[in-house]
């Protein structure tokens, strides 16, 4: 089979073998060769044993047993589909970088989009309160552009090392392999930076319907850069076209018992019948001098930048106009990597980012094997012309008859690099320290996010909360998660307070240093 994603067209997927096509076809084995009957298998007589050399019956059973690859270990249950991007300001974003797939106006680039819950598996719930993951694969004229976001500004984490820890403790506790509420609790109270993210999470924003009706954030700081080596701070936002809308917490439950797989249903249901769902896409830019004196640290993923503080500016468009004609090929074995990228686009300091630059890369290679870049949902295309070869399931020819190395006989030619200079690490010298400590202002977002909630979404907000946290066994775990939200505001401290059945202990000023309200934060702040 093989796939085109053609640009004028508007992201067309052509798949060679079609459903139409399927009454013309010959059953065959896997050699290609016709066979009489799918079922058949070879036996002596009519009740004697089976024949060995019956490698049809093999083949089937053989491969069948090989059909599963490791699931995502985050992100595992999810649905995309494919689409387009078109660059709307291109006279804005040649200000600030060289990637054509914003700098050409009009320019429309073929991409696909996944969206996933995160910590539940493959078979877990579209409804879950969970972050929504939103990755994006562009295929630009300059190679593959991953843009890997979720649907929420921050995250619960701004040291790297805290990642398997905080995803452990949403997954199943290891004896009882149940979901585990004091687990979950115990690692949120205990690292008080993860609160902004805890607030949206647990506000009806934390059960989106669906993927249709939520937006999509960078979270991190990326830098976007032009040929001359200058650069800016950059993120960037989608916003739904078809407007946010939530589950209350009762709808979510409800739906996660009737249709599990709603949110499936509803993104490919929508796209079959013509009803293209669309975001536009914002950048906020600073400045390195701008960022230098913004009043949140821009590399501290538990902050967002918002609205009133950094302008966004409209970019482009995206919209989905094409279902996956195979689940499997089109969209399981879909790699998206914040590593993956094209000139224009770099990486910040940010230490989160700066991990996920390795991790995915990694997760890719252990789960589709260390050729996924030739899956044709993942190759680029564009051609591909360097000196790594062989490896299993290498499909594509190998790069053929030209030598594996750089060779002075006929060497692979070399394009200049695309700045003159990259300028950020001499900027960054003194600016990255102290991410791992709680102070006073990792409280300014929760207050914020807090004030900006209407009457109904509080009461929706406290009722989630103490639906989960009441559960929690741990006095102490339930107490230490209260004086967080006792610190964004006192009443709504003293609400959860009431509802999970606490007092709210004295609260103490930050920073605290090493403890926090008698747990023993470590920090892993280098020296
Ligand atoms: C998936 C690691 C933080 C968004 C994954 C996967 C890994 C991973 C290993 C599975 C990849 C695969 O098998 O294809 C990490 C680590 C993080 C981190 C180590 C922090 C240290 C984040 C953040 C975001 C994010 C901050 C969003 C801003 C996603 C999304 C997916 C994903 C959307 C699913 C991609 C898909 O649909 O295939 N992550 N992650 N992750 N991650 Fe992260």
């Amino acid at each position: 089979q093989s796939y085109t994603f053609d640009v004028n067209a508007g992201a067309e997927l052509q798949v060679q073998t079609s459903l139409e096509e399927a009454p013309s076809l010959e059953f065959t084995n896997e050699g290609g060769t016709p066979y009489s009957m799918p079922y058949d298998y070879q036996r002596i007589g009519s009740d004697g044993p089976l024949l060995l050399q019956d490698v049809h019956l093999i083949e089937n059973l053989a491969h069948f047993v090989r059909e599963r690859i490791p699931e995502r270990v985050v992100h595992a249950k999810g649905s995309g589909a494919h689409g387009y991007f078109i660059a709307t300001n291109a006279a804005y974003c040649q200000n600030y970088t060289i990637m054509d797939i914003f700098t050409q106006q009009g320019l429309k680039t073929p991409m696909t989009a996944r969206f996933s819950t995160v910590s539940g598996e493959m078979g877990a719930a579209d409804t879950l309160r969970d972050p929504r993951g939103f990755a994006l694969k562009f295929r630009t004229s300059q190679g593959i552009l991953d843009i890997v976001m979720n649907n929420t500004p921050v995250f619960f984490i701004r040291d790297p090392t805290k990642f398997p820890h905080f995803i452990h403790t949403q997954k199943r506790n290891p004896q009882t392999h149940l979901r585990d509420h004091d687990l979950f609790w115990d690692y949120l109270s205990a690292n008080p930076e993860s609160l902004y993210q805890v607030m949206r999470l647990f506000s009806d924003l934390g059960t989106p319907y669906g993927f249709r009706h939520m937006n999509g954030w960078t979270g991190h700081s990326y830098r976007w850069i032009k040929s001359d080596g200058t650069w800016v701070y950059v993120k960037l936002y989608a916003e739904t076209m078809q407007g946010i809308q939530n589950f209350t917490n009762a709808e979510a439950n409800d739906m996660a018992g009737t249709n599990p797989d709603f949110a499936t249903q509803d993104l490919y249901d929508a796209i079959a019948n013509g009803t293209y769902p669309g975001w536009t896409v914002y950048a906020q830019v600073l400045t390195p001098e701008q960022a230098e004196s913004f009043k949140y640290n821009v590399l501290d993923l538990t902050k967002d930048w918002g609205f009133d503080d950094v302008t966004p500016v409209k970019i482009g468009e995206f919209y989905l106009t094409m279902n996956s004609d195979n689940y499997f090929a089109e969209i399981e074995q879909l790699a998206f990597s914040p590593g993956r990228t094209v000139p224009g686009w770099e990486p910040s300091a940010d230490p989160v980012l700066q991990s996920r630059l390795f991790s995915y890369g990694d997760a890719h290679r252990y789960r589709l094997g260390v050729n996924y870049l030739q899956i044709p949902v993942n190759a680029p295309t564009v051609p591909v012309a360097n000196f790594e070869r062989d490896g299993k399931m290498q499909v594509n020819g190998n790069q053929g008859n030209r030598p594996n190395y750089q060779s002075t006989l006929s060497p692979i030619k070399l394009v200049p690099p695309p700045y003159y200079q990259d300028t950020h690490q001499q900027w960054m010298g003194g600016a990255v320290h102290s991410l791992s400590e709680v102070t006073t202002i990792d409280f300014d977002w929760p207050k914020r996010f807090w004030a900006s909630l209407s009457a109904q979404d509080q009461a929706n907000f406290i009722s989630n909360v103490v639906g989960h946290l009441g559960t929690v066994i741990s006095y102490t775990v339930r107490q230490r998660q209260v004086a967080l939200f006792a610190l964004v505001d006192p009443a709504l401290g003293q609400a959860i307070a009431q509802g999970v059945n606490v007092t709210v202990p004295p609260l103490p000023t930050f920073p605290t240093g090493p403890t926090w309200l008698n747990y023993t934060v470590f920090s892993n702040e280098s020296t």
